[in-house]
């Protein structure tokens, strides 16, 4: 793994207790592996369920996991006290996936923005305004206006109030929890083009996660594809939507053409599946896959490399790599 990362998850499994009408646990994560290296901007794709916001919160200590290693800046956060979270929260920043719910209807937005540097600096009265004044023109709003209250602020400028919020204690990586998909698509567009500003200008690196494939297209260099807690690819971002390789990967990447009616029902088919597979001993994929093997079912299926820093679980696609090598030689 490589040790200048940012962020780092080591085989990371999150499962919650006795969850919905099953009363059976849910396993979020399940051994999930990844690095984030500064300026390559990661991706994290999957339906609904996936468990994309539980890593968002897992990476920033708000969920414990229960096995694996989570590693900040070099440091190995897993089950180190609040305290050590909280001084890595300020490299590692989180905007929430429901931006407008992040800040209190009945207070300024000027008290919303500040609360993360307050927790590390003891500014006050005209210090404060300046460094809230300061994020909020980075983010293309007026300090102005900072003593303005959230519902007077349209949901794109809301979502530019909570990445300003973000960039307060100067993170060098910030994790977006669906940063555009409450809003109009219209306004998508100034938010998406902001953070590749930011991004740029801040030498920040981000983590970016969206049920929406077409924004991790646009703002990342690596992409993971997440299905009901697994990492079933992982790729450098252009490659993966060029010649996505895993079977639930080409059907969402798919969902954007509607030539392909075969992947659609993949897909629905998939979202169904989603809420049952967490359970499941083999690949999570089985039952709904056009590739599947007969010991698909039984088998979850390894890592398997596909070469120039890609990698798919498939039990299909791994035999058709072997099969490959074989020739060769
Ligand atoms: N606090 C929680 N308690 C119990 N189950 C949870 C909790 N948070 C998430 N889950 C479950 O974990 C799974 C992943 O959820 P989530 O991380 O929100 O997915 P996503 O953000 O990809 O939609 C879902 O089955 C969800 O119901
Ligand atoms: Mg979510």
């Amino acid at each position: 793994m490589a040790s200048d990362a940012l962020l780092a998850f080591e085989q990371v499994s999150v499962t919650f207790g006795r969850h919905g009408r099953s009363r059976r646990p849910v396993t979020a994560l399940d051994h999930v592996s990844f690095a984030v290296t500064p300026g390559r901007s990661l991706g994290i794709i999957g339906d609904s369920g996936a468990g994309k916001s539980t890593l968002c919160r897992t990476a920033i200590g708000l969920v414990e996991p229960g096995e694996g290693r989570v590693i900040v800046d070099g440091s190995d956060l897993s089950g180190a006290p609040a305290s050590a979270w909280q001084r890595a929260r300020r490299h590692v920043a989180l905007v929430f996936q429901d931006a407008l719910g992040s800040f209190n209807p009945m207070r300024p937005v000027l008290d919303g923005i500040a609360m993360p540097l307050l927790s590390y600096a003891d500014l006050g009265g005209a210090a404060l305004r300046r460094a809230v004044g300061e994020v909020m023109e980075q983010v293309g709003l007026q300090p102005s206006q900072m003593t303005r209250y959230p519902h007077e602020f349209s949901g794109g400028q809301i979502q530019r109030l909570a990445i300003a919020r973000a960039l307060t204690t100067r993170p060098r990586l910030l994790i977006l929890d669906e940063p555009v998909s409450a809003l109009d698509v219209s306004i998508r567009a100034q938010i998406l083009n902001l953070l590749i500003d930011l991004s740029r200008d801040l030498a920040l690196t981000c983590v970016v996660i969206s049920s929406d494939p077409a924004v991790v297209h646009y703002l990342t260099e690596e992409t993971l594809v997440l299905f009901a807690g697994r990492v079933v690819e992982a790729a450098p971002t252009a490659a993966l939507f060029a010649r996505p390789r895993h079977p639930y990967t080409v059907a969402l990447l798919a969902q954007r053409d509607p030539g392909i009616a075969l992947h659609e029902q993949g897909l629905s088919g998939a979202r169904a599946q989603t809420r049952l597979a967490v359970e499941m001993s083999g690949c999570r994929f089985a039952g709904i896959c056009p590739r599947e093997l007969p010991r698909c079912r039984d088998e979850a299926p390894e890592p398997t490399p596909l070469g120039e820093g890609r990698m798919v679980r498939c039990h299909s696609l791994a035999a058709e790599a072997l099969a490959g090598e074989t020739r060769k030689g």
